[in-house]
């Protein structure tokens, strides 16, 4: 987004009631850092227990999602440095890994380390944020396989999700697949816990958006007027994302005055979790059909398979 847009966005989430920041704000560069630190930490469990499937399963999904075809194009949107495909394409015939990335950086280091690891599968990175349309480059003939993992599909409101499933619906056409991660719910509590962790990671994350705000438009937050709020909202099946005001506490960005009340929250993020059936029921709102489910032995989280 450009820095226009995105301060439209900004004053606009700040001026509504109840206020809004969005998400795209954390990830400058202290942000990614910070993100690549909350997958480690012990209460954020989703990074763990996924990459615990895709060691258990890594072949079975690969020939899955391949369904005997000869040749096969994998298309990644937010691949970062293509780490978590390569466990797939080791075992996939594949012939073209498409990469799609709006960090430049991630997206070069990781493809050049891919076309060494895969010398007979041409790497294309495109540099674009996956939220918006994009244009992909001329590709081979072969059966076409999204990939999507971690648990970003959750922070996609059930509506833009199925926008999102079904623009890759297009991507893969017909007869493609589309491997996604998706965290499945559970005790409130845990959830609670790996928005919040005891590290204090997420906070810094979280709070990291009102410092990314002082350094891009230089907006006065003092960091310390607020705290890292998460709440699990049960009926709307959602983990919520909040900075919350530890004091009555007034504000500026670009030149315009906001105040709010002790306690009042602005909320910066959704994290949806599903049940299997409820996300298949999603995906079939997109147009895809659930073909197969691979899960950790505590059913915390769940790689699916959809055929287009
Ligand atoms: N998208 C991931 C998730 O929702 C990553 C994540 C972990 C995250 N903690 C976060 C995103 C805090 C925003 C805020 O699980």
């Amino acid at each position: 987004m450009t820095d226009d847009r995105l301060l439209r966005v900004v004053l606009h989430g700040l001026a509504s009631s109840p206020k809004t920041l969005p998400p795209t704000l954390f990830y400058d560069e202290a942000g990614s850092g910070l993100f690549d630190r909350i997958t480690t930490v012990e209460d954020y469990y989703p990074t763990r227990v996924e990459a615990e499937i895709f060691r258990e399963h890594a072949v079975e999904m690969a020939m899955a999602a391949a369904d005997g075809a000869a040749r096969v194009v994998m298309v990644e949107p937010g691949c970062g440095s293509g780490a978590k495909a390569a466990s797939l394409l080791a075992h996939l015939p594949a012939v073209a890994y498409v990469g799609i990335d709006v960090s430049v950086t991630a997206l070069t280091a990781g493809a050049s380390r891919l076309e060494e690891a895969f010398p007979k599968v041409t790497v294309m990175a495109v540099e674009a944020d996956y939220h918006e349309p994009f244009t992909l480059p001329a590709l081979p003939e072969g059966r076409r396989i999204g990939f999507f993992p971690g648990s970003t599909i959750g922070n996609f409101d059930p509506d833009d999700a199925v926008h999102f499933l079904a623009n890759m619906r297009e991507i893969v056409r017909p007869g493609g697949r589309f491997l996604i991660g998706v965290d499945l719910w559970k005790d409130p509590a845990v959830l609670r816990r790996a928005y919040d962790d005891r590290e204090g990671v997420t906070a810094a994350f979280n709070k990291n958006a009102l410092a990314h705000l002082n350094r891009r438009y230089a907006a006065d937050f003092v960091l310390a007027q607020f705290g890292h709020l998460s709440r699990v909202d049960a009926a709307l099946g959602r983990v919520e994302m909040h900075l919350q005001a530890r004091e009555a506490v007034v504000f500026h960005v670009a030149g315009r005055r906001f105040s709010m009340a002790a306690g009042e929250t602005i909320h910066t993020e959704n994290a949806y979790k599903y049940d299997i059936p409820g996300f298949g029921a999603l995906a079939g709102r997109a147009g895809f059909q659930l073909r197969q489910t691979w899960t950790d032995a505590g059913s915390r989280f769940a790689v699916l398979l959809l055929a287009a």
